[in-house]
């Protein structure tokens, strides 16, 4: 089923709630400066929303692309607080994560939500990289791939077209920020059930939870892991740096 080569790897940063102007600006010079940073990946940086500007900015010209953590389902109007897929688009932001396991568990975002800020951002011409992953206690109980295919259901049903355009990311919530990873072949397994319900060999499923230097070649060897989304391990550019190397 497995098809690798052909599809474009993908190393994204999430840098969730950090950042400062002069500390952006010192990260993303330092990424820079790194020639491989070209071609055979994608590489983009996904930021808070007041630093987008920022980011957008010192990154234009260059093969790093930028994004944005969470989007709004609505378009427009009075929805206090909330930033549309359109603005981010006008603001030179492509990409934007939806559903991530924080956002699920601390504004409980609902799996239908997320499928409704996926189509806000395709809508808009936004990418999105959509979240999914069991809890441990989940895992514990076996339950980790039903889980897994309850948050993709309404991702699944918005039709092969949609699924086509967009990037899945696999984090499993007790690898995340715990300096557990999933093993390479945990990952695999998961990856591939997730292609297999999703019936798509064309989609990009990205692997996130304590991606560092030092695991993320083992896991890239994995035929159905197709980059990283990577959280703390984005904020040390030459970590980074050694992530996207891999
Ligand atoms: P860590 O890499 O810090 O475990 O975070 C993973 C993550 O949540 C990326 O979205």
């Amino acid at each position: 089923m497995s098809v690798h080569s052909s599809r474009k790897r993908l190393v994204a940063g999430n840098w969730k709630l950090n950042g400062s102007l002069d500390g952006n600006s010192r990260l993303l010079q330092e990424l820079l400066v790194r020639p491989e940073m070209q071609a055979e990946c994608d590489v983009l940086v996904c930021v808070p929303y007041v630093y987008l500007p920022q980011a957008v900015s010192i990154l234009k010209g260059s093969a790093i692309a930028v994004g944005a953590q969470d989007v709004s389902v609505h378009a427009k109007g009075a929805y206090t607080g909330e930033v549309s897929a359109a603005m981010l688009a006008d603001i030179g932001c492509r990409w934007v994560i939806v559903g991530h396991s924080e956002r699920r568990q601390y504004h409980q975002e609902s799996s239908a939500q997320v499928a409704a800020k996926v189509l806000a951002a395709l809508n808009a011409g936004v990418t999105p990289i959509v979240c999914v992953g069991e809890q441990l206690a989940d895992r514990q109980a076996g339950q980790e791939v039903c889980v897994v295919q309850d948050q993709l259901e309404p991702i699944k049903a918005l039709g092969a077209q949609i699924v086509s355009r967009l990037v899945l990311a696999y984090e499993p919530v007790w690898a995340i920020g715990t300096g557990l990873t999933a093993s390479p072949q945990q990952a695999q397994q998961m990856h591939q059930q997730i292609r297999a319900y999703m019936e798509s060999d064309q989609v990009r499923i990205l692997y996130g939870g304590s991606v560092k230097a030092d695991n993320a070649a083992e896991l890239f060897a994995m035929p159905d892991i197709d980059g990283a989304l990577v959280g703390g391990a984005s904020l040390d550019a030459q970590e980074f740096l050694r992530i996207v190397a891999a």
